[in-house]
């Protein structure tokens, strides 16, 4: 292809994505409405494409601005003079270092486990899979905040980490991590916050003197702490900073392999050859808002969400999960409301909204992440025409002979047939077995809602892995 054809087939392939500018979609993304700052952020991303982070020595410009984050961050956790960072790839990335490194510090435990409340993220589940620790998940409290006594009584002598939210994904309300911390403290027990959606937002929501619970190294034992870089310090995608109180809390996350014939393998992070573009674009998004500009940017942000908070709770049809402690809102249903075609239809007026599917005694909620570009007065109207179409569409049918099924079918037991028909059922595959994601998805969720986890799981690690062909040559 000549370059003329690859960039109009790049603007082509980017033209079915979300928007990632405009403050509307409120997930995956986070917009801070400063196109100069996006522009300098993206130069920065090509400069350092091809350096690798991999040898600092042959890269000193990365490290520099590595430390350089660090120091950033270490104002806004409250870190000591000893507090020391690493910067990763992304959130799941910090998490998994988090827990890998707490493993690593305990070699002479046989079976190690991690403590969570049930809304941490998943990306710690994927930390017990992928590093072999048990995951105790332990309930959390009506307040949807981790239940602290509860945590400190599933500690035992296999917990290598505790794990507290500021603020959790799903709900947008921060773990009481004094008590947690003081309990992992008394038991001489790591206590990871993951603050990897707060962390450069509830700094300054404090600042700007709104109440938030305490959460940062301020707080005795709390061991480590992650923040996003690709979240709310509106760095490109990439980014992600873990934070460790000391050093030596830092050392069993470092990989070193000398015993082979070619380099010594030496790595802080999951990685190894990494990009220099998300530390550069990161350390200029950085540079250029600097700290008075997240100020704004957080009061913009928390701002919006309080108006669109508040806006919910009048609204009729929906009602909050829980005040929200930073820039997350999360609503159910109050009445026959089907959030799932709430969602599609906030699509069709061009805003994203991230459908929850329900969760033991939960309902299914809806999700948003407000960016400091975020409008909430035209939020609202939209919400407003959404409940409206939505409860005229009324419920969407699931037939209970279908969900009776769903609810038995064990997902171990399924191959690759049986996941074809359930997919082509479920309306994410066509009369001719073709896969794709149809216009409108609140039928596709109604049916998952009813399925149980590991069988919504089984259902869409096959849906991902029909989607991810490449496209057989000659068509
Ligand atoms: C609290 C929390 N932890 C971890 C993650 C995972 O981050 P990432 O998607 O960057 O891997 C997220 C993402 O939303 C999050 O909100």
């Amino acid at each position: 292809m000549t370059p003329e054809e690859i960039r109009k087939r790049l603007v082509a392939l980017q033209e079915d994505d979300l928007p990632v500018h405009g403050g509307r979609t409120l997930a995956y993304v986070y917009d801070a409405g400063l196109a100069e700052v996006d522009a300098l952020a993206r130069e920065a991303v090509a400069a350092f494409a091809g350096s690798n982070g991999l040898d600092p020595t042959a890269f000193p410009s990365l490290l520099a601005m590595e430390n350089d984050l660090v120091a950033f961050a270490r104002d806004l956790v409250e870190g000591p003079a000893s507090m020391v960072g690493t910067l990763t790839s992304g959130g799941t990335e910090s998490c998994l270092l988090a827990v890998l490194g707490a493993r690593d510090a305990h070699p002479e435990i046989a079976s190690p486990s991690i403590v969570v409340p049930d809304t941490v993220h998943a990306a710690f589940h994927k930390a017990g899979h992928y590093f072999g620790l048990r995951v105790v998940v332990v309930p959390t409290g009506p307040d949807h905040r981790a239940d602290a006594a509860a945590m400190a009584a599933a500690l035992d002598d296999t917990t290598v980490l505790v794990v507290a939210s500021a603020p959790s994904y799903a709900d947008g309300v921060v773990d009481p991590v004094p008590q947690i911390a003081a309990a992992a403290a008394a038991r001489g027990v790591r206590c990871h916050v993951d603050a990897c959606i707060g962390g450069w937002v509830l700094p300054y929501a404090a600042r700007l003197g709104r109440p938030v619970t305490p959460w940062t190294f301020a707080v005795e034992g709390v061991t480590s702490i992650s923040t996003d870089l690709h979240k709310y310090a509106y760095a490109p995608k990439g980014a992600s900073l873990l934070l460790h109180r000391t050093p030596a809390l830092r050392r069993p996350q470092y990989f070193a392999h000398a015993g082979w014939p070619g380099y010594t393998m030496l790595n802080a992070t999951l990685q190894s050859t990494r990009s220099g573009g998300p530390t550069a674009g990161a350390w200029a998004t950085v540079q250029a808002i600097g700290d008075a500009g997240y100020l704004r940017l957080a009061e913009q942000a928390l701002a919006a969400t309080d108006t669109i908070a508040a806006g919910i709770s009048t609204l009729g049809g929906l009602a909050l999960v829980a005040a929200p402690e930073s820039t997350l809102v999360a609503a159910v249903a109050d009445g026959p409301l089907d959030v799932f075609t709430v969602c599609d239809e906030m699509a069709v007026r061009g805003w994203f909204v991230q459908p929850q599917l329900s969760y033991r005694d939960r309902p299914p909620s809806l999700h948003v992440a407000i960016s400091a570009a975020t409008e909430p007065a035209a939020f609202l109207a939209a919400l407003e025409e959404s409940v409206a179409a939505a409860l005229g569409a009324g419920p969407v049918p699931v037939d209970p002979g279908v969900a009776e099924l769903l609810r038995a079918l064990d997902p171990v037991t399924l191959g690759d047939a049986e996941l074809d028909l359930l997919l082509a059922a479920g309306g994410l595959a066509g009369d001719g077995g073709e896969i794709g994601l149809p216009e409108r998805m609140a039928s596709v969720n109604a049916l998952l809602d009813v399925a149980p986890p590991a069988l919504r799981e089984a259902v869409l690690v096959a849906f991902l892995d029909r989607l991810a062909r490449p496209v057989a040559a000659g068509t």
